[in-house]
């Protein structure tokens, strides 16, 4: 690939296939499965034991290649049969009175190619690598540099406001590699997690599966994602690919052209032209009652939003991701301390977010009580439910570092226009958690490397064996 490729959000058709035949899936396009899992794991203890098991997974993760073909597999068929299929569907799911979405459209539909299979991705953590329990972590420097970047002269790291509160295996690096599985069908991502892990336990394997969360899609009564406070999610995230930029631009509007794909991958070092991502996980438990005791428009002034996705600030005619933060506005409309404005401030001529920002797929996890007909949510619990965050990026500090530290977590940040405290992110405090007056608190989190297929290739059995000797 050329140099300046992490800089470039435009690829031939060969250039693209190469990169997605080589990635794993869920980072430069989201899996798009309703049910996940993520198995926080402990390797095999024997590095021999532990480099074959990571070899493994290079036959067995689902590249970023046959997510896309799945995709457009399945919008020709949808093209094909007419969306009526999908609006008759939706009658019939509420005459049965169930909260279903694509899985059981997939269930009902004879036509196999709307069904959608399991996908599956692994990645290691930045605590193994730094470790060097695979022997290969000279490979990823900027882990180190940016562990560094965060931890030193007194620093802390981004994510650990609350490390007190920390649930296990979250706390003292016992996670060394995550593996993801997705699927519409639960029964199949059951049997699948209960695979990985009899693989991973049994045998001349003693690695251990830590903890498993699950996570899922739940929507709204028009069918759009939606996360736990009520609000529309996944509106506005930096696109690099073509197919998902055209999709996110008819679905919302876009504020800005596409992103360069150094906001969702880095150069493994010693290794032109091979590329991976950092995963960001976060698992943030969400207060609902306590913030649906907010009126309406504190809520919305919260996020920057009002729950249907339609934001506060005046916006074009693209849609609800088609504006900016127009300064020179007489009555600016979304507060500064808006969630949504505080992780992307959105600056109409310095565009300078557009180094931060990188691609979120979240998942919420914990079990809600929904309206049968509709899906929506109908208790206001104030725990055990929340959200499993996940960032792609190409570089942990200067993305997720930056959002977090400079902007979220600062209580005088203005968006570049003034320094008066604007107050508190909705998941950020500035401050020592209070949990009292805290509407979400961070469980736990972790840093993982997502490899390129090649990368896990050479782990395999003859490959080691060579290197080995
Ligand atoms: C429980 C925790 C969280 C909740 C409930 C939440 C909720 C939301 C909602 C409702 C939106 C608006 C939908 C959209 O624009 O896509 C949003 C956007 C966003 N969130 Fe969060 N979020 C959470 C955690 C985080 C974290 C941990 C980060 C990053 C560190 C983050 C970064 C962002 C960004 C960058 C946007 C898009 C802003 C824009 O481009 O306008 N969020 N979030």
């Amino acid at each position: 690939m050329p140099n300046d490729f992490l800089e470039r959000d435009r690829f031939t058709a060969t250039e693209e296939s190469k990169l997605l035949h080589d990635l794993q899936c869920n980072i430069l396009a989201p899996h798009r499965r309703v049910h996940s899992a993520h198995l926080l794991i402990g390797l095999p203890s024997d590095g021999a034991q532990a480099r074959r098991y990571v070899g493994e997974w290079s036959d067995r993760v689902t590249r970023a290649s046959e997510v896309a073909e799945d995709q457009a597999k399945r919008t020709r068929t949808l093209k094909r049969w007419g969306w009526w299929n999908v609006a008759w569907t939706g009658r019939w799911r509420i005459r049965v009175g169930k909260a279903v979405g694509w899985d059981r459209l997939a269930e009902s539909e004879p036509r196999p190619a709307l069904k959608r299979g399991l996908v599956r991705s692994f990645m290691v953590s930045h605590g193994a690598l730094r470790a060097d329990r695979l022997g290969r972590s000279e490979e990823i420097p900027l882990v180190e540099t940016e562990f560094r970047a965060l931890t030193g002269a007194g620093e802390t790291e981004p994510m650990s406001w609350s490390a007190g509160a920390w649930e296990r295996p979250f706390r003292g690096n016992q996670i060394e590699a995550q593996i993801l599985l997705a699927s519409d069908d639960l029964d199949e991502l059951k049997e699948a997690v209960a695979a990985e892990q009899t693989r991973l336990e049994t045998g001349d394997m003693d690695g251990r599966v830590l903890q498993t969360l699950w996570g899922y899609v739940a929507r709204d009564r028009e069918r759009r994602p939606v996360e736990h406070f009520g609000f529309v999610d996944g509106v506005s995230n930096p696109e690099v690919l073509e197919s998902e930029y055209r999709w996110a631009t008819r679905r919302h509007g876009v504020y800005r052209p596409r992103f360069p794909l150094k906001s969702f991958l880095f150069e493994l070092n010693g290794s032109p032209g091979r590329y991976a991502s950092f995963q960001v996980l976060q698992k943030i438990e969400q207060h609902v009652g306590r913030f649906r005791q907010l009126s309406q428009l504190e809520q919305e002034a919260m996020v920057g939003r009002k729950a249907d996705g339609t934001p506060l600030e005046a916006m074009g005619p693209g849609g609800i991701n088609d504006f900016v933060y127009d300064f020179e506005a007489s009555k600016p409309r979304c507060p500064f301390h808006a969630h949504i404005r505080k992780s992307n401030p959105r600056l109409t001529k310095l565009r300078s977010e557009m180094a931060v920002l990188f691609p979120r797929r979240g998942m919420l996890y914990g079990e809600r009580e929904a309206d049968v007909t509709t899906g929506e949510f109908r208790d206001e619990p104030d725990s055990g439910v929340g959200l499993l965050f996940m960032g792609y990026m190409g570089g942990i500090h200067r993305q997720f570092g930056r959002m977090v530290k400079t902007w979220m977590a600062n209580s005088r940040f203005g968006g570049g226009v003034h320094t008066q405290n604007v107050g508190e992110d909705l998941i950020g405090p500035a401050r020592e958690p209070d949990p009292a007056k805290d509407y979400t608190t961070v469980l736990g989190g972790a840093y993982f490397m997502v490899p390129p297929l090649a990368w896990l290739e050479e782990f395999k059995p003859t490959a080691a064996a060579g290197s080995d000797q």
